[in-house]
């Protein structure tokens, strides 16, 4: 719902730019956020087609993302993470495995949750705003790591196992 603000600018009246949202309207927001993203992609093959959509929407959806995208698995440095399709301020082009928060999450192939990136060693500051985020693996269907999914907040401890558990079976159904 929105109202019309002065000189046609419109106020948002969404209730997570008004106040922080609590842990079940977070995962009801994630439930709601899959089923969208299910209709829009649905039928749709490309992969960067399904990138762009998942990011767009998810950014859109959540007040505490201020960088959402995927870095994906160069196919000619099978080592080495390129920036794919994003929301937000201009990411850093390649991360090699192993480095900052994108490179743990895909040399692990596990999530990461950092509540303060300023205290994990390594991080790429891409954006000196970001202060939090998460990054988990994309797997493809024969459970090959094609990408990682980077958000980052400009807040500390923004990201918790609610967001890990809304974004896993998003990005399963999407690319697994
Ligand atoms: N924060 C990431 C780098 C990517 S940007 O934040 C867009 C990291 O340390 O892996």
């Amino acid at each position: 719902m929105s109202i019309p603000g002065v000189g046609g600018l419109v106020i948002s009246t969404m209730p997570f730019m008004c106040a922080p949202m609590t842990p079940e309207q977070k995962a009801d927001r994630y439930a709601e956020v899959a089923k969208e993203i299910a209709a829009v992609i649905d039928g749709e093959t490309n992969l960067i087609a399904r990138m762009a959509t998942v990011s767009n929407i998810l950014h859109h959806a959540f007040g505490h993302y201020f960088w959402t995208g995927f870095y994906i698995v160069d196919p000619e440095k099978p080592e080495e993470l390129v920036v794919g399709p994003y929301q937000g301020s201009m990411g850093c082009l390649r991360i090699p495995f192993g480095r900052g928060v994108c490179g743990a999450a895909a040399a692990s192939r596990e999530v990461q949750i950092v509540e303060d990136v300023h205290a994990f060693a390594g991080h790429i500051a891409c954006d000196a705003r970001s202060r939090s985020e998460i990054v988990l693996p994309v797997m493809n269907a024969a459970g090959e790591l094609i990408a990682v999914f980077d958000v980052d907040s400009d807040e500390k401890s923004m990201f918790d196992d609610i967001d890990r558990a809304g974004l896993e079976p998003i990005l399963s159904a999407a690319f697994g």
